[in-house]
């Protein structure tokens, strides 16, 4: 890939030069753009050097069409480490100097913005809301993290690792799935019992969550069919939330928009029985005596959606096993017409429910194998959608 490496005048800007040396290493043409505060911290002749190309700095040189020259050759610009200034450019739509009117006069799916700031900077309501309008407009971000910050402090604001910025640039899909409709489901089920009880499971709905952020922002219009969760409503307008209770509620939401749908990733955890039978009142304590629950079997949604799958749809599946998990997973994945099973690990520390992290291993059906490292929920979201989009099935 042809690829712009924006850097802005952030203390983690001497970082920029490891980001340029990995994506070269990786085989990747890189052009170096910067803002004069930028060369505050890093030297032009270092980001020359290590991009093997002339620095981009003033908008006025060559002609003063560099801007444009440029972002028809990228594939994608990357801003690392990207300021609060830079950021709230860029959502006002500001091109002031060379670095801004280069990223307002590309697409919005071909940008990626690694923060880096002070907390009570990366928190500011304006960065915020600044941070959102960008999502919502398709730009990728990655990080920031939390850790020692250079004023001295510890917080959010650290500038994602130059390695975690090289993953992510294969991560964002430069808006391959626009025109695309995706579902996701996410969250548990709820299975009433009487008017105050129910059956639920320990799901938060951080995978699905992630997924459909994924999803929207390689352009896709996703529908997110959720269980019961206290989670907010991903900020991206492509995002259609639809809230459901019980598995039964599930399905139906599900039916009524897979025709339509190009893919599918099932990642709530529905329960498999529910009662027989559902008290419309509290059932009381009956003496010294037990309560039995007669549960029967809820319908099966991915076996459902694997039945009436078309040509040219993708349906994928999670699997949670704790015994002989691959075979298992494969066994799933012929039985219900899937094209993908994403393997959940509840062996290692950080990964499942509840936890903002989870390792995966993600099957296809012609015999595909890849494995994601223990990493936040997003970035697996963002592995799985890349595999999605890139592998041959
Ligand atoms: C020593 C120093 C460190 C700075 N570090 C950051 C930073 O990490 N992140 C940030 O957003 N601004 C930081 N700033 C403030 C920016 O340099 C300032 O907002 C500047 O206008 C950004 O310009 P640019 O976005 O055009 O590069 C720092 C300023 C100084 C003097």
């Amino acid at each position: 890939m042809n690829i712009v490496v924006g850097i802005t005048g952030g203390i983690a800007a001497y970082k920029a030069p490891e980001v340029v040396r990995l994506l070269r290493r990786a085989g990747h043409a890189v052009r170096c753009a910067a803002t004069d505060h930028a060369l505050q911290f890093v030297t032009r002749v270092t980001l020359e050097t290590v991009s093997g190309a002339p620095l981009y700095n003033d908008l006025f040189a060559s002609g003063g069409t560099e801007h444009i020259s440029l972002r028809e050759w990228a594939d994608i610009v990357v801003v690392a480490p990207a300021t609060a200034n830079c950021i709230a450019k860029l959502a006002s739509g500001i091109a002031d100097d060379a670095l801004s009117t280069l990223l307002v006069a590309t697409e919005p799916h071909h940008v990626l913005l690694a923060p880096a700031m002070n907390s009570g900077m990366w928190r500011h309501p304006a960065t915020e809301r600044n941070v959102a309008i960008l999502r919502s407009w398709g730009v990728s971000v990655v990080g920031p993290e939390s850790g020692a910050l250079a004023c001295g402090t510890d917080g959010i604001g650290r500038m994602a690792d130059p390695a975690a910025i090289v993953s992510a640039i294969d991560g964002i899909g430069c808006g391959v799935l626009s025109s695309q409709r995706w579902l996701v489901t996410a969250g548990p089920t709820y299975e009433k019992i009487d008017s105050v009880r129910f059956i639920g499971n320990y799901s938060s709905g951080k995978m699905g969550f992630a997924l459909a952020e994924a999803l929207a922002e390689a352009g896709a219009d996703v529908d997110l069919v959720t269980g019961p969760t206290s989670l907010a409503i991903p900020s991206l307008p492509r995002i259609h939330r639809v809230d459901v209770e019980s598995a039964r509620e599930m399905l139906a939401a599900v039916e009524a928009v897979w025709g339509e749908c190009h893919g599918a990733i099932l990642s709530a955890a529905v329960a498999d029985y529910r009662p027989a039978e559902q008290a419309d009142h509290k059932i009381k304590k009956q003496g010294d005596e037990g309560l039995t629950l007669q549960l029967v079997q809820n319908p099966d949604i991915l076996a459902t959606l694997g039945r009436s799958k078309r040509e040219g749809q993708t349906l994928v599946g999670f699997a949670l096993e704790t015994d002989n998990e691959e075979a298992n997973a494969t066994a799933k994945l012929r039985k219900k017409n899937l094209d993908f099973i994403v393997l959940n690990s509840l062996r290692d520390a950080g990964a499942g429910f509840g936890v903002d992290t989870n390792k995966v291993t993600i099957l296809g059906a012609k015999g595909g194998r890849w494995e994601s490292g223990l990493m936040t929920k997003r970035e697996v979201a963002q592995t799985i959608v890349r595999v999605i989009m890139k592998a041959e099935v």
